[in-house]
């Protein structure tokens, strides 16, 4: 949550910070700031409201600096105004923060009470009246920082400058992510790299306790807690600027919807051998003599990435027999987990950066269980902090809604239970053959998924109204219903459930009259039977019924006009095929209700607070 840039070099700074900032809105959208050095004065423009406010706030004035930071907030301590917004400033210190400073509260009443003055209600602004205590001492500005975040608790990311010492920009990380980007006489600070992806694709990865001292020369790194001077460790990104450009889509969620059939085949290419019969586990940092021993494994994750850790559930048991527990993060930090020595947490994040999550992972860790992160994003704490790591090759997801960070997501779940399986020896040669080329076939199958586009329109016309949706779904496409309900909430702000299908006649039955739209989950599968009974209740309650089916299902045609075709895939699969049309369906209605799709009001794309 909340998003930092930070710029030195020789370009004006102020189009590359407000071009950063749209890039890490998705981060927090709520209020926006730069600062400035101009005439060796720090210039602060901040404004409640989304980057576009800010632009605009601040265009008629044509600034012109070469150094400055600035921040998109997602408000955590005080409401989004524009004396919360960031950067904060005392005296010629000016920062931008991203985290939550724990101990705020006892250090602002320390200082009011040595009389100096706050203007915001935020935890933030407490670092700037630290490190001023100890510039106005005589301390540099890294020796100030140093001393005051000996005083600090809690997580964060900040980005520092000084009025007296105008040719550097300070960046410190603890357990909020920052990066460098290093270009020729440039350097940049940033929550993602996505903010500085169309000038540099160089870049360190910062670790806990780095103090990094940005100049137009040269970044020097001292860890704090190290206490010494560490070495740079530069990094070439893979990624491309249009990658984090919407490509002509309206927005950001259509095109990552769109992008599915490349995530996937990008997720699957050179990961396995389809003649040997093998996943190459090396890449993952597994071992095949691990997994054979492997008799329990922890699924942990937070909002569309559980449900992914659900359908793993359905995966490995069905494929493998091995018993998985499927967590929400934030529950199994907390619930005193039993878990027994040589398990394996399987922790999924498409950030790597979400709080509980990380939580959650350090707690297996602790506990003695292995970690493997399914991650998306290259370096992330979470991919750092785990035992092996599964990157998602999905490429940045912007949009705060989630999609083909989850289907990829799926896709290697898919393959890490095959890998288990032939180490286990529960499927043949043959087997696992066959499930490779399902496999292989999966863009494609993905790419027709996608073609039920204006069928999906049609519906969502239909009922873009509806003030509430209930979803059904049974087996591995349960977690699918619960998907299904999540997206349409999320960016639709309709109230909407997901629900075993089975559990109709225990409560939700009493919810369906003829206003109200059950989206049913009918795949061809070992429970269609059960899940058509189940329509028959909604249809004879008068309950407005959609269904998804595989093509040339006749018999889910025969009982219901609004049905959504998708193609066949082997039982394991259909999760990824079968949320396409739902993510659709949550897109149109958002769309149809003049909803802000790629920002939702409430969220952010990175939960890195509690
Ligand atoms: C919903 C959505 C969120 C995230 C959740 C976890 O569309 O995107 O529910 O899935 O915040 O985020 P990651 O996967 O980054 O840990």
């Amino acid at each position: 949550m909340c998003g930092i840039i930070g710029y030195i070099g020789s370009r004006n700074a102020v189009p590359i910070l407000i071009n950063g900032l749209k890039r890490l809105e998705y981060r927090g959208y709520d209020s926006a700031g730069i600062s400035f050095l101009k005439n060796n004065k720090i210039g602060v423009r901040r404004c409640a409201g989304k980057i576009k406010d800010l632009e605009l706030y601040i265009k008629k004035e044509k600034i012109v600096s070469h150094v400055g930071i600035g921040h998109t907030r997602w408000a955590t301590h005080g409401k989004p105004t524009e004396s919360n917004a960031h950067p904060h400033r005392a005296g010629g210190i000016v920062v931008v923060h991203n985290g939550i400073i724990e101990n705020y509260f006892e250090l602002k009443e320390g200082m009011k009470k040595k009389g100096q003055v706050f203007t915001s209600d935020t935890d933030t602004e407490v670092i700037c009246h630290l490190i001023l205590t100890y510039t106005q001492k005589g301390y540099d500005l890294e020796k100030a920082t140093k001393e005051a975040l000996k005083h600090v608790e809690g997580a964060y990311a900040i980005g520092v400058m000084n009025e007296f010492e105008p040719d550097k920009i300070l960046a410190v990380k603890n357990d909020s992510p920052l990066v460098l980007g290093l270009g020729k006489g440039e350097h940049f600070i940033a929550s993602d790299i996505p903010a500085f992806l169309k000038y540099t694709r160089d870049v360190i990865i910062l670790e806990n306790g780095d103090m990094a001292t940005l100049t137009t020369e040269g970044i020097s790194i001292f860890n704090l807690k190290k206490s010494k001077t560490v070495k740079q460790k530069v990094e070439k990104i893979s990624w491309t600027p249009t990658m984090a450009e919407k490509g002509g889509y309206k927005h950001f969620m259509l095109k990552e919807i769109f992008e599915q059939p490349r995530a996937i085949a990008d997720t699957i290419r050179g990961r396995f051998s389809l003649e040997k019969g093998t996943v190459n586990l090396k890449e993952f940092s597994l071992r095949e003599s691990m997994l054979k021993k492997l008799n329990k494994i922890f699924l942990v994750a937070c909002g569309t990435s559980w449900h992914a850790a659900m359908v793993g559930k359905y995966i490995i048991e069905d494929m493998v027999r091995v018993p998985c527990e499927v967590d929400i993060a934030s529950e199994f930090r907390y619930r005193q987990p039993i878990v027994p020595r040589g398990s394996l947490m399987i922790v999924i994040t498409q950030s790597g950066e979400t709080a509980d999550t990380l939580a959650a992972q350090r707690e297996a860790k602790r506990l003695g269980a292995k970690v493997l992160s399914i991650c998306n994003v290259v370096g992330s704490t979470s991919a750092r902090e785990a035992d092996g790591v599964f990157y998602t090759h999905s490429g940045p997801e912007i949009g705060v809604a989630s999609t083909k960070a989850f289907t990829t997501q799926l896709t290697a779940l898919y393959l890490f239970s095959i890998a288990l399986a032939k180490a286990k020896e529960k499927l043949g040669a043959k087997e696992i053959k066959a499930l490779f080329h399902e496999l292989l076939l999966l863009p494609e199958k993905v790419e027709k998924a996608l073609q039920c586009d204006d069928a999906v329109k049609k519906i969502a016309r239909k009922y873009h109204r509806a003030q509430d949706f209930l979803y059904l779904g049974r087996g591995i496409n349960y977690p699918i219903a619960l998907e299904g309900a999540l997206k349409l909430k999320e960016i639709s702000y309709i109230h909407a459930e997901g629900y075993p299908a089975g559990e109709m006649k225990h409560g939700p039955i009493a919810l369906i009259d003829h206003n109200l739209p059950v989206l049913a989950l009918a795949p061809d599968d070992n429970v269609l039977e059960k899940i058509l009974s189940n329509m028959e209740e909604v249809k004879s309650r008068g309950g407005k019924l959609i269904a998804v089916a595989h093509e040339g299902s006749s018999k889910v045609r025969s009982r219901v006009s609004n049905v959504l075709s998708m193609p066949e895939t082997n039982y394991y699969l259909t999760p990824i095929i079968f949320s396409i049309p739902l993510h659709l369906l949550a897109y149109y209605i958002a769309v149809l209700r003049k909803c802000n799709v790629d920002q939702p009001r409430n969220l952010a794309k990175s939960v890195t607070v509690e």
